[in-house]
């Protein structure tokens, strides 16, 4: 008897724990990543970030001329309500609202997370100072950053024109210093 309760009890709890891991993650926002990427040391993130094309790519869908492109394309709502367009203008529009932390902002367009991953379970500073537990809670780095790129850089874009990937990279790189 004792053995079928806890069996029944395993049955019962399985998908629960499993739904939960599964949305354990969630979107802390690029001014929580901010809080230590923004230092000399550290290699300015924050700022190389905000001063690129990829923190205002929201903003762009707000503009005359990408209202036009969707039109155009056949689109009935504005670009900036057009899932077509925000698929790889911004991150998190299409998510659960219980996966946005309270500083995420869609509006920040293609941030920190979109490339790196959910943050919540990988932000604090022990796990940031160990890769590979960082990497194990979620955070995304890449052996190849070029396939990343391509996955919005490509010909799907309306606008598309062909960019060379390292003066590309040179214009958004963000490197950590070395001593
Ligand atoms: C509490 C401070 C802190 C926060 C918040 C934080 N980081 Fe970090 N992060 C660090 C430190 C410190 C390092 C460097 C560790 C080292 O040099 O070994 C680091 C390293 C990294 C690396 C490089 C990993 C590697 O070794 O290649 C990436 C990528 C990164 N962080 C992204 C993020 C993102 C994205 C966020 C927001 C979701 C974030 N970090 C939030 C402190 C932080
Ligand atoms: C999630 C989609 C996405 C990914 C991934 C992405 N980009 Fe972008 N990128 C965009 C969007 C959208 C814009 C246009 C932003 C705007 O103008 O509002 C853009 C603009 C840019 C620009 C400015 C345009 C220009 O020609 O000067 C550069 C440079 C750039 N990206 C480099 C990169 C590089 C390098 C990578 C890979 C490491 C990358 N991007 C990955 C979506 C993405
Ligand atoms: C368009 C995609 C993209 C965005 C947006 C982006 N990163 Fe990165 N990041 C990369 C790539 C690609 C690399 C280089 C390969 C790697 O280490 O993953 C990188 C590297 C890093 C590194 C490690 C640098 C090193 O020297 O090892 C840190 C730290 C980092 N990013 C933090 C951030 C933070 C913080 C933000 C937001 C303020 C951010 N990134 C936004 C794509 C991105
Ligand atoms: C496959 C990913 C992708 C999709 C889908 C996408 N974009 Fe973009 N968009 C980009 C990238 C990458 C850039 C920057 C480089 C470029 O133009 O190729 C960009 C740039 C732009 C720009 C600025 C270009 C300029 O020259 O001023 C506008 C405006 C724009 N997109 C509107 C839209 C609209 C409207 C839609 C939906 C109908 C859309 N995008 C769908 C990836 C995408």
């Amino acid at each position: 008897m004792k053995l079928s309760f806890y069996y029944l009890l395993t049955i019962l709890l399985f998908p629960i724990t499993s739904i939960l891991s599964q949305t354990g993650n969630t979107y802390v926002g690029a001014e929580t990543c901010g809080m230590c990427h923004k230092t000399e040391k550290q290699g300015n993130q924050l700022s190389i970030w905000q001063n690129s094309a990829h923190a205002k790519a929201f903003e762009t869908l707000k503009t005359d001329k990408a209202n036009q492109i969707a039109k155009e394309k056949g689109f009935l709502k504005p670009a900036s309500e057009t899932w077509e367009c925000l698929k790889c203008h911004v991150t998190g529009y299409n998510l659960d609202a219980t996966m946005l932390g309270k500083k995420f902002k869609v509006e920040d367009g293609v941030q920190c997370e979109t490339c790196h991953g959910a943050g919540s379970a990988y932000k604090d500073m022990k796990v940031m100072k160990d890769k590979k537990l960082a990497v194990e809670k979620g955070l995304i780095i890449y052996e190849k950053p070029e396939e990343l790129c391509v996955s919005c850089h490509n010909n799907e874009s309306p606008t598309f024109v062909q960019m060379d990937f390292n003066e590309a990279w040179n214009k958004i790189k963000h490197d950590i210093p070395k001593e």
